[in-house]
C-alpha cells in the first residue's frame, strides 16, 4: 500500500527530486571544478594558451588546487548516488541513445530548428549528449585521480599510459564537459519550458 503511494507519487512529477537535487548540486560542482582545473592549468599551460584569469577559481595555484580537491569530493559523491539511483530505478532507460539512423534524423531536425522536444522524453541528441558527458564525467573522475595519487594509483596511471599522458586524457575530458555544458545551456534557452520542471519537478 505505502509502496503503491511511493509510485503513484513519483509518476506526478516529471523529474523525481534525486534527479533535480544530484542535477543542480552537480551544475555548482562541475562550473567550481572548470574555474578552479583552468587556475590550476595556468600553473603550467599544456598548450600555447592560459584560461583569461577572469574565469578562473582561486587567486593563485594553491588556493585553485584547494578548491578543485574540495569540489571532487561533491561531484563524486554527488555522482555516485545520482549513477546508483539511475541504475536501481531504471531511469537509465531514458539516457541510452537510440541507433544511428534515429541519430541522424534528429541531428539534422535540430540543426533545421525542428527537432520535437517534450518535457519528460528525451529525444535522440539529448540521449546522445547525456550519455556522453555521463562517460566524460567516468573519464575525467578517473584521470584526475591519476594525476592526483601517481604513485599510490600506479595500476590507474599506467592504465592511462603515465602521468603525462593522464593529464591531456583529463584535459580533453574537460573539454568535451565544457563543450557538452554550451550545447546543453543553448538546447535549454531554445526550448526554456524544460526549464522550469527541472527546479520543481513539473507534472507530465
Ligand atoms: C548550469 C546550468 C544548467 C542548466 C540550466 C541545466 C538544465 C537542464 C534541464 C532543463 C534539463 C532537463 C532537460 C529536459 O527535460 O528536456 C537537464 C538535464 C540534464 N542535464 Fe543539465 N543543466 C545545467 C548544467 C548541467 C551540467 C553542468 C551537466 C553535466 C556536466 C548537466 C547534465 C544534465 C544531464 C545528464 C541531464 C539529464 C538528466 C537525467 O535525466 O538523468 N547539466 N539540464
Amino acid at each position: 500500500m505505502l509502496d503503491q503511494t511511493k509510485r503513484d507519487k513519483t509518476k506526478r512529477v516529471i523529474h523525481p527530486l534525486i534527479l533535480r537535487l544530484t542535477h543542480w548540486l552537480n551544475a555548482f560542482a562541475i562550473v567550481m571544478m572548470l574555474g578552479s582545473g583552468w587556475q590550476i592549468y595556468n600553473a603550467s599551460p599544456l598548450f600555447g594558451f592560459s584560461f583569461p584569469p577572469i574565469l578562473t577559481i582561486g587567486q593563485w595555484l594553491g588556493a585553485g588546487i584547494a578548491w578543485h580537491l574540495a569540489m571532487m569530493w561533491l561531484l563524486v559523491g554527488n555522482g555516485l548516488v545520482y549513477l546508483t539511483w539511475t541504475l536501481l530505478s531504471g531511469h537509465w532507460r531514458k539516457l541510452v541513445p537510440p541507433g544511428p539512423g534515429a541519430i541522424w534524423r534528429d541531428i539534422r531536425a535540430a540543426l533545421a530548428f525542428r527537432l520535437k522536444h517534450q518535457t519528460g522524453a528525451y529525444n535522440a541528441v539529448q540521449r546522445l549528449l547525456y550519455s556522453g558527458v555521463l562517460l566524460a564525467g567516468v573519464v575525467v573522475v578517473l584521470s584526475g585521480l591519476a594525476i592526483w595519487k601517481p604513485i599510490q594509483l600506479w595500476p590507474l596511471c599506467n592504465l592511462f599510459g603515465g602521468f603525462y599522458a593522464a593529464r591531456y586524457v583529463h584535459f580533453f575530458a574537460m573539454a568535451a564537459i565544457a563543450l557538452f555544458l554550451a550545447v546543453h545551456l543553448t538546447l535549454v534557452a531554445m526550448v526554456p519550458k524544460v526549464l522550469p520542471p527541472m527546479i520543481t519537478g513539473g507534472k507530465p
